[in-house]
């Protein structure tokens, strides 16, 4: 991937949300919106010391049914280059797949390479099934064809994944005694921490990056990830705020008129023309939501947006100003306005519209957006629509807790680090509280979604450095514990 030298950032950044993503706006979940950007299927090229295997796995941890039987092959990747081997206790780092291409993970979660080389650890990245090529149905349209085959797409079916493919392999390396640390950003950092969780006979700990495992029923509030994308660019430039505030009325009233949709292509390049204005809206508030999200140096790209926002020619005209925007986050002669609905080949929407229910929305004044609130019936009548199911949006809590989480987890969990930039829109949904000794928030004013798990570079600012030095000393502090226990 060629990310390093774009300065287009909107196509930047929809790639750098494949990697470490979850939902980000409540029409919609973004999943599908990312293919709308790819040329290829984005896999990447690993260096050779990342050798890919595949695992026969189980399609139904959970029935007894003969078709629960299959099996499918899922994909996992090992790096053993800095392993101190079996006989040494070594730990065993496994990210816990999330919505997107295993090898994009591996590619970009470079901090744990980093990990692995100063404890001597293996490295193991278990694709989730339904993503990249761990397609229990052999094709993308066979087993995305109904929710027969789509049925067996869950959280809970993807830990049990992650606990038989650990298991064996730990089994076939003699590594038994070797401790798991599971680690993931984002979905898959919720998935880390559930899996530390619910298996903690399997995993010693877990490094959970900008995981928000409390943006499920009322736990957050449901303006969180707006509040927190307004306060974004309101700190970058007051008038920058201000004028996207302005905008969508300007955007109403231009619409209103004769030509109306016309005069709104022609003033935001659209590459097509606009069939209606709330196509246009929604592109820009994802734009604004992904640029918040991902406003991690050395792009921050909200800065970006603002400056060109600012620094228009025209100053006084809102729409022209925030046109410029645009442009600056898409940097194409033209830009693919495209209407934000579910889409039944994404595996992240089905997602949402069974268990990954996140109530995100913001009501009328309390964000620099309209007014937009999360809408339960709306929102389940385009699942039943597009996927024949229902959602079921308690059963996350159900299945893994979230409320009271202080006094929950306090009382039987340990070994969980939740990392933060609060930055991120998602971190209003993150855990920013130490609950115990050993389950712990470390976040960073600066920052968002998870930067921490990045390639570590030489310009990465002090704040960056200092909060992964702090991640470096909890693990190594789990690790000593458990020598001590065992010897
Ligand atoms: C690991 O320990 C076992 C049992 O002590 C021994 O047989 C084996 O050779 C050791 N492996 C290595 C690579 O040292
Ligand atoms: C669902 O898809 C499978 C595989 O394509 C097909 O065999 C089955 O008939 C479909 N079921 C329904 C209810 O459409
Ligand atoms: C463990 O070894 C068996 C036998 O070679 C193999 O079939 C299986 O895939 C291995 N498991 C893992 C997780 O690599
Ligand atoms: C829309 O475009 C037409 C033709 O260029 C122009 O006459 C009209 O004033 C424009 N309307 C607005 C609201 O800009
Ligand atoms: C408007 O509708 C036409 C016909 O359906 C379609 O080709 C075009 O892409 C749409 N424009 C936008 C911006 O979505
Ligand atoms: C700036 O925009 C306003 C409102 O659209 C318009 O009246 C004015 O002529 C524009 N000024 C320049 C210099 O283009
Ligand atoms: C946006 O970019 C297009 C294509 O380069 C250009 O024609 C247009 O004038 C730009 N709009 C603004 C507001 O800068
Ligand atoms: C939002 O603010 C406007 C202007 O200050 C006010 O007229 C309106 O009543 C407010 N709406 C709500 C729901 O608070
Ligand atoms: C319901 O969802 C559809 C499709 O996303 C959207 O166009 C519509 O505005 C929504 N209605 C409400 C009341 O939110
Ligand atoms: C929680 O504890 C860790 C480790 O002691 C520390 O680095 C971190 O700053 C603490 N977090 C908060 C929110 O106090």
């Amino acid at each position: 991937m060629t990310l390093k030298l774009s300065y287009q950032l909107l196509p930047l950044l929809f790639l750098l949300s494949a990697l470490c993503v979850t939902a980000i706006y409540p029409k919609t979940p973004r999943f599908g919106l990312v293919s709308k950007f790819s040329t290829n299927d984005y896999g990447v090229q690993l260096p050779p010391e990342f050798v890919t295997y595949y695992y026969t796995q189980t399609l139904d941890h959970f029935n007894y049914k003969p078709e629960s039987y299959a099996t499918f092959q899922q994909r996992y990747i090992v790096n053993s280059k800095y392993w101190g081997g079996a006989n040494s206790s070594s730990p065993i780092f496994v990210y816990t797949g999330d919505e997107g291409d295993i090898t994009l993970v591996a590619d970009f979660a470079g901090a744990i390479v980093e990990l692995a080389s100063r404890f001597k650890g293996l490295l193991v990245y278990i694709e989730h099934r339904y993503y990249g090529e761990s397609n229990p149905f052999g094709s993308q349209n066979e087993a995305f064809s109904n929710a027969s085959t789509l049925g067996f797409f869950s959280s809970t079916q993807a830990l049990a994944d992650f606990a038989q493919v650990i298991i064996d392999l730990k089994g076939n390396l003699s590594a038994e005694n070797c401790p798991v640390i599971a680690v993931g950003g984002s979905y898959g950092g919720m998935l880390a921490s559930w899996f530390r969780l619910k298996y903690p006979h399997i995993a010693y700990g877990a490094f959970a990056s900008s995981a928000p495992i409390l943006y499920f029923d009322n736990i957050s509030p449901q303006d969180g990830y707006s509040v927190i994308v307004t306060k974004d660019f309101r700190d970058t430039s007051e008038s920058c705020y201000n004028t996207i505030r302005q905008s969508w009325g300007e955007i109403d009233k231009v619409a209103a008129q004769p030509n109306g949709l016309w005069n709104l292509s022609r003033i935001f390049s659209t590459c097509q023309p606009l069939n209606s204005s709330e196509d246009l809206k929604d592109y820009l508030v994802l734009m604004y939501m992904v640029s918040a999200q991902y406003d991690n140096p050395p792009y921050n790209p909200v800065e970006k947006v603002c400056s060109a926002i600012d620094g228009a020619m025209n100053e006084t005209d809102i729409l022209s100003r925030v046109a410029a925007g645009l442009n600056v986050s898409a940097g194409e002669p033209c830009h693919q306005v495209f209407d934000l609905k579910l889409y039944k080949s994404s595996g992240w929407d089905w997602q949402t519209c069974t268990e990954m229910v996140m109530p995100i929305g913001n009501g009328a004044n309390d964000t620099m957006f309209e007014a937009l609130p999360f809408d339960l019936n709306n929102f389940t009548r385009n699942c039943e629509g597009v996927f024949g199911v229902t959602p079921r949006p308690h059963w996350i809590t159900t299945e893994f807790g979230g409320q009271d989480i202080k006094s929950v987890l306090g009382n039987f969990a340990s070994n969980i680090i939740f990392s933060n930039g609060l930055r991120d829109p998602y971190s209003a949904g993150g855990v920013l509280q130490n609950i115990s000794d050993s389950v712990v928030a470390v976040y960073t004013e600066e920052g968002a979604h998870c930067l921490d798990l990045a390639t570590p570079t030489a310009t990465d600012p002090d704040w960056l450095v200092s909060q992964r030095e702090a991640e470096v000393k909890i693990i190594e502090g789990w690790l000593a514990t458990r020598s001590s226990l065992i010897t």
